[in-house]
């Protein structure tokens, strides 16, 4: 399931999902993450990665829990993460969460990565996103709104609750 893409700017990245080998890397990808984007990934601080939390981040089903993985193929490093989790109320619906280290961002890897979680969704029956996110984290609010219509309903504390129904898209 590994696939090679490219950034509109042309730039090539390699994406495929996370296996129980890439609990080092992902914990390096979150030390080189700045404050302000850790932040706006986790509305506060970060987890601490010991083994059980890097096992449930790592050791995922592939259907009510999956992660994808950007890497440079120049490095072998990762650059980006896009998590989804099933809910247990509803089955059809999925929270998400993308991190995408800061020297990727605003590049089109995080709508690469979210088109390609969708699909992944929308093959185990999901058709609907939701994300607690920061209401001024105007490029997360745009990558909902690139999957569908999205209502938004305040969540306290500067964050708003988005919902998506990205049942349309390829
Ligand atoms: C939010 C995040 C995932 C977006 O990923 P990205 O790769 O930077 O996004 P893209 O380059 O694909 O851009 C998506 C859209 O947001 C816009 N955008 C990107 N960065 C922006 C910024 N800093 N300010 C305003 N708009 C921005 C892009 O122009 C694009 O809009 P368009 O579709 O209308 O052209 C990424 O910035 C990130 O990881 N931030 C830190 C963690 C975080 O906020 N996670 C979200 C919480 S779940």
């Amino acid at each position: 399931m590994r696939s090679e893409a490219h950034l509109p700017d042309g730039t090539p990245v390699v994406i495929r999902p996370l296996t129980t080998d890439d609990g080092d890397e992902l914990k390096r990808g979150l030390e080189h993450l700045s404050p302000a984007s850790a932040y706006r990934r986790f509305l506060g601080t970060p987890p601490t990665l010991n083994g059980t939390t890097l096992k449930y981040l790592t050791d995922v089903d592939h259907i009510n829990h999956e992660a994808l993985g950007a890497a440079d193929p120049k490095t072998g490093h990762g650059i980006a993460i896009a998590r989804f989790v099933r809910s247990t109320d509803d089955p059809t619906h999925a929270e998400i969460a993308l991190a995408i280290a800061d020297a990727w961002q605003h590049r089109g890897l995080g709508s690469l990565l979210l088109d390609a979680l969708a699909a992944r969704a929308r093959a185990v029956g999901i058709t609907t996103f939701t994300g607690l996110v920061l209401a001024d984290n105007v490029a997360m609010l745009k990558l909902f709104e690139r999957l569908g219509p999205t209502t938004h309903h305040p969540a306290g504390a500067g964050t708003v609750e988005v919902t998506t129904d990205f049942l349309s898209i390829r």
